[in-house]
């Protein structure tokens, strides 16, 4: 009986809204840092007719950042996702700036995608909060930093939300929205829509360590990780057993690479310290590695071994059995 008291009042206070199909009054995005996920994000807001403003303190970056969009863009074209047309029309949809300030200054919506950094993160919303329009809405894509303390590092904590694309963002459907403490529900109503505009499929959740995503997705790939560490069985068989006995469309091992080590490593902390609990330790392996540098794709070398232009699986010269 008092269980149940407990899980109304839970409910009552932060409610969780449904919507109908509308069209929001978002035209301009800003997105903040062109990484994989930034150049993603502004990728599939310039598809569907956006007009995005890419923003990097980073020229180089910005630079490579349009090129894998190009490159991706290509990619659709060749499987007759869109037309050259489009492709082109897309690419026209972007700008690109270094000074965030010029970045900002009219933006409907503000996308951050920086480095995952709490301290980073606070520093760039409080900026963005003196340059943009008081009626812009800011958003993290942050995977695992509590959206109400970022929104908390701004004037407009109701107008901040955290609206969190998964990787490849052209390709993956969901985006997970997080209402922060304060988030007004008109904006959250906003993000749902607007996600839907973008061909995904929004998840309303609320604010704690890890949200939904990594809150399920950081203690399986641990324990995966704890698997291989214990010796009960390899690299090839753990990955394995998850593809082919649950349908996923790569193991563990492999999406932890995919992911990058230090960032599973990192949300492991989150939750570890967010919660109190011994049950999100990470696997002494996992911190050993990431010390080694060993992070997986974007080093070439994680639980597997990457050559550039080849899609063979090669177990990591570390964990070969013989
Ligand atoms: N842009 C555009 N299209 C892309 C793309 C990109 N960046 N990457 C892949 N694609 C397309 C390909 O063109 C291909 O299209 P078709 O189906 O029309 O042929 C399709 O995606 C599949 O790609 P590939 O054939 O190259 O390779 P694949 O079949 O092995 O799939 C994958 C690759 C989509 C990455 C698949 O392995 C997968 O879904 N993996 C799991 C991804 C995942 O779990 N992501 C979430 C990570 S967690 C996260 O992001 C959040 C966090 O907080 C940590």
């Amino acid at each position: 009986m008092q269980k149940h008291q407990v899980l109304k009042i839970q409910f009552q206070n932060f409610p969780i809204p449904k919507f109908q199909n509308q069209q929001t009054m978002i035209k301009k995005v800003s997105v903040i840092g062109a990484g994989t996920m930034g150049n993603g994000i502004a990728h599939v807001f310039a598809q569907n007719n956006f007009e995005v403003n890419l923003v990097d303190v980073n020229a180089s970056q910005l630079e490579k950042a349009l090129q894998t969009i190009a490159k991706n863009f290509d990619r659709q074209v060749s499987k007759n996702v869109i037309t050259e047309e489009q492709k082109k029309q897309s690419l026209a949809n972007i700008s690109t700036y270094t000074n965030i300030k010029e970045g900002v200054q009219d933006a409907d919506l503000v996308v951050e995608a920086a480095t995952e950094n709490t301290e980073l993160k606070l520093k760039i919303f409080k900026e963005l909060d003196e340059a943009s329009p008081a009626s812009t809405i800011l958003a993290t894509n942050t995977s695992s930093i509590s959206v109400t303390k970022i929104a908390a590092a701004t004037k407009r904590a109701e107008k901040v939300i955290g609206m969190h694309f998964m990787n490849p963002v052209p390709v993956m459907k969901l985006v997970e929205i997080i209402n922060g403490f304060t988030t007004e529900a008109a904006v959250t109503k906003t993000i749902v829509e607007l996600s839907k505009q973008l061909g995904k499929v929004p998840c309303v959740v609320n604010d704690y360590p890890g949200f939904i995503a990594n809150r399920i997705l950081m203690p399986m790939i641990n324990e995966a990780i704890y698997s291989l560490y214990e010796g009960v069985a390899g690299v090839e068989e753990i990955d394995t057993v998850m593809k082919l006995g649950m349908a996923h469309p790569m193991g563990p091992l492999q999406l932890a690479d995919f992911i990058g080590l230090d960032v599973c490593l990192s949300i492991l902390n989150v939750l570890y310290e967010g919660f109190s609990n011994q049950k999100y330790a990470a696997c002494p392996l996992l911190i050993k590695m990431v010390t080694a540098g060993r992070l997986g794709v974007k080093t070439s070398e994680g639980f597997y071994t990457y050559t550039s232009g080849s899609k063979e699986l090669v177990v990591s010269s570390l964990f070969k059995k013989d």
